[in-house]
């Protein structure tokens, strides 16, 4: 069994998409082991998201990931990490096949409803600037 971490972003969780996300994990076998609900600090979301900061989105990915609460989830199962990204879908919503997750409540490339992680070392690195 492996861990890994999922983020609700403040454009779903502002669209009450935070329900229906979290069936989706559990009807696909996940299992919830720690939850969260928080707002980023500006100083936190730079912390979470240091290898972008030279992007030149990074401005608006603080602005946004800053703008509203945010749900953090531990989550187990089996390959969990790489079904996670796939049950999730491309970053870009366009990119999406529509039974993904951001296929179902992302808007736009910026505004695209989750995150989650993409490697055990990008997991192990977000679960300590999140959980400590
Ligand atoms: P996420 O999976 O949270 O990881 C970094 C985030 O930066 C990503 O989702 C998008 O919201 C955003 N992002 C990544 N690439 C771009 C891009 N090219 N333009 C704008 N935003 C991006």
């Amino acid at each position: 069994m492996e861990q890994t971490l999922l983020l609700i972003k403040p454009d779903a969780t502002k669209a009450k998409n935070i329900g229906e996300i979290i069936s989706i994990l559990e009807s696909k076998k996940f299992r919830i082991e720690e939850m969260i609900m928080f707002k980023f600090t500006p100083e936190l979301a730079e912390r979470f998201y240091s290898e972008h900061n030279s992007k030149e989105f990074f401005p608006d990915l603080l602005m946004f990931m800053t703008s509203g609460k945010t749900v953090a989830i531990i989550l187990t199962g089996k390959n969990a990490i790489s079904r996670l990204r796939h049950i999730i879908g491309p970053t870009d919503p366009e990119m999406c096949e529509p039974d993904t997750i951001r296929g179902k409540y992302a808007s736009s490339m910026r505004r695209n409803a989750v995150h989650a992680s993409d490697s055990e070392e990008h997991f192990l690195a977000e679960r300590r600037v999140i959980f400590g």
